[in-house]
């Protein structure tokens, strides 16, 4: 394995001939940019490293990528192809958390999880052990941006962080569409705060994003296609049941089972408040191209809504475009009382049918 230290004095060339975000006036203290062909020199010495680059680097099966506990403001950056031994896990094939961290990856990479090896068409329900992707938890004033995933083996980016951003990130996993491909969320984040995830272009098999807990979110300029759409939700049930001012706007949902959702778990607490759907875009969408319900038990709506998670403050505006003829435009399941102080405008969706099963719809909103 070639694994190189660039000591400080080679570094004005190295980083010159190089594209990226480095630049020598920024390194300060840890003298060295380290490209890393193997993700065992990679954990080892992450620590003495202001720069690192992840050059092709081949993962064993059964570990990770362990990029955890970097040191302040440092700067990761992939380059060629990321790839990872199979094994049935439950991963995750990628960490990082830290402060101030920098993730990019050069022109041309690719992350490619090799999920065709673990997809059994059941995901996280059942089948192999399947390993989750990529886990930015414990991340703080961070970003990552422009990375390109292909084919992760079931959830893709599981964010648990405060202050994040998430920009121009391609999750490509059509490959599974007809190949097995279950549960390949793109998004999931909980227990988090000031996550902004922009520009996001997905293709999967599962929620495009979910937010089951967190404040201050904001996801903007998204892609959706081939899975579940844009989702708040499930909510309840977990260690922390509160989903506060979240903002999704200016996007498009195609191919997918469903448009925007908010779902609340069967006789649980928690709440669900100022949350805003604006300016999404929907074709082709199978199920529901609005569905707010608060009867989810165990993964499956029960068709009795409870009221112990609230949902107030919702705005919904702007949602246009057209779902299939045997899906539903818009249905609202709510209890009685739980669902209150919502503002509804610009909703046009055509082409599917009109829900006769609507329940404590607030004053305002058309089901
Ligand atoms: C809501 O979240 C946004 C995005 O993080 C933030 O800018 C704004 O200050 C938050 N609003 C409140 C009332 O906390
Ligand atoms: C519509 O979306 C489904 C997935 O929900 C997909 O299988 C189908 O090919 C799409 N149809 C068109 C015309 O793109």
């Amino acid at each position: 394995m070639r694994t190189s230290i660039i000591p400080m004095l080679a570094l004005a060339a190295a980083v010159s001939a190089a594209p990226g975000p480095s630049r020598v006036s920024e390194i300060v203290g840890r003298a060295s940019t380290c490209t890393f062909t193997s993700a065992a020199s990679a954990s080892a010495s992450k620590k003495s490293c202001s720069t690192i680059v992840l050059d092709n680097i081949e993962v064993p099966a059964g570990e990770t990528l362990d990029l955890s506990s970097l040191q302040d403001g440092t700067k990761v950056i992939f380059r060629g192809e990321t790839t990872f031994g199979y094994e049935e896990w439950k991963g995750p094939l990628i960490r990082f958390s830290g402060s101030n961290i920098e993730i990019t990856g050069e022109e041309g990479h690719v992350i490619n999880g090799g999920g065709a090896s673990w997809w059994d068409g059941k995901g996280t329900n059942g089948g192999k052990d399947k390993p989750k992707f990529f886990y930015a938890h414990s991340m703080t004033d961070s970003s990552i941006t422009g990375l390109n995933v292909k084919n992760t083996p079931v959830q893709a980016f599981s964010v648990q962080a405060d202050n994040l951003v998430l920009d121009s990130i391609t999750i490509d996993n059509s490959d599974g569409d007809d190949n097995g491909g279950h549960n390949t969320d793109a998004f999931d984040v909980g227990e988090s705060t000031y996550i902004t995830i922009s520009n996001a272009n997905v293709k999967n098999q599962d929620d495009c994003l979910a937010v089951n807990s967190g404040e201050n979110i904001v996801f903007t300029g998204g892609y959706c296609s081939g899975g579940h759409g844009l989702s708040i939700g499930s909510v309840g049930g977990r260690d922390d049941n509160t989903v506060k001012n979240v903002t999704i706007s200016d996007s498009t949902v195609t191919n997918s089972a469903n448009g925007v959702r908010i779902k609340t778990v069967y006789e649980a607490t928690g709440e669900v408040s100022d949350v805003t759907f604006s300016n999404i875009e929907l074709s082709n969408i199978s199920d529901y191209g609005i569905v707010i319900e608060q009867d989810y038990e165990n993964g499956s709506p029960t068709g009795t809504p409870t009221t112990g998670v609230p949902i107030t403050g919702l705005t919904v505006e702007g949602i246009t475009g057209s779902v299939e003829s045997d899906a539903t435009n818009v249905y609202i399941l709510c209890g009685s009382g739980s669902c209150s102080d919502w503002t509804w405008s610009g909703i046009d969706l055509t082409g599917g049918k009109t829900s006769s099963k609507c329940s404590n719809v607030p004053s305002g909103v058309s089901c």
